[in-house]
């Protein structure tokens, strides 16, 4: 049994089909009912149930867990993915953004955790997986508070990943490069030249192109399953050696 939050499109959906494919049930958070709807009726109604609800809010971490426990009876795999994308020059960065950003890309995924933990380190098990990005390894112009929210959400995937481990509950992180989900073709779009620019970021990378959904799913899927057991508190970068240079 598996929560995944942002589950409606990009990383969260290769996730949700990933994790299907292998048998799993899934309880789907994100904010919009409709995407919500399609994918619960995509991967079938008995197996997914989807929570509509903002990751910032606390009460949906506890709506959501509780959805998991009375729909499927257990909880043993959290994908904290749900963020929001935040370019921005420092300077330029109101107090309110930055609290956004955090809010949402650090705290939600605190929150998340807290609430998935109790549940797991009473059964004993579990793992929970934090979708990061390469800009919590490496910083980068105009990235500012996104990289902050993401390098303290790894801090915290260490930490939590040693105060648990004695329960049986393993913490990991993933740190995806570009891929190629709705986030970055919207920022793509955006650019004066889209298609010069999405031809630079693909050779901006190593392996010479930015990475599909389902590559970042691969790595989630493995932190998920028993093939990790001995992996705890690491971090598996799929960003076709960015972070490698
Ligand atoms: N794409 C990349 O190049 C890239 C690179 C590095 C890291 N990442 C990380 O990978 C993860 C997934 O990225 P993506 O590109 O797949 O994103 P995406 O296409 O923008 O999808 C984001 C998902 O999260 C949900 N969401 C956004 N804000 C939310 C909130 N406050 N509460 C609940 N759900 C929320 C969205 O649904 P609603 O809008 O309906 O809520 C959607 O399902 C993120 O953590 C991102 O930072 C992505």
């Amino acid at each position: 049994m598996a929560l995944v939050t942002g589950a409606t499109q990009g990383i969260g959906a290769a996730v949700a089909r990933r994790f299907r494919g292998e048998g799993a049930r899934l309880v789907l958070v994100a904010r919009r009912p409709e995407p919500g709807r399609r994918m619960v009726e995509e991967l079938g109604r008995e197996n997914a149930s989807f929570v509509a609800g903002d990751v910032a809010v606390e009460e949906t971490a506890a709506r959501a867990v509780a959805e998991a426990l009375s729909a499927f009876g257990g909880l043993d795999v959290l994908v904290n993915n749900a963020a929001l994308d935040f370019a921005r020059a420092i300077e330029e960065t109101g107090l309110e953004e930055a609290r956004r950003v955090l809010d949402v890309n650090f705290l939600g995924a605190f929150l998340m955790l807290r609430e998935a933990g109790r549940v797991m380190r009473r059964a004993g098990r579990g793992s929970v997986i934090n979708v990061v990005s390469r800009f919590a390894l490496v910083g980068g112009a105009e990235m500012g508070i996104y990289s902050a929210a993401k390098g303290a959400l790894l801090s915290l995937t260490r930490s939590a990943a040693i105060e648990w481990a004695p329960s049986g509950v393993r913490v990991n992180a993933v740190a995806p490069g570009p891929t190629d989900t709705p986030l970055i073709r919207a920022w793509i779009d955006e650019q004066p030249d889209p298609a010069a620019f999405r031809a630079r970021l693909h050779a901006s990378v190593p392996l010479g192109r930015i990475a599909e959904p389902d590559d970042v799913a691969a790595a989630i899927l493995y932190l998920a399953s028993d093939e990790s057991r001995q992996v705890t508190g690491a971090c598996i970068s799929v960003d076709g050696g960015f972070t490698a240079a």
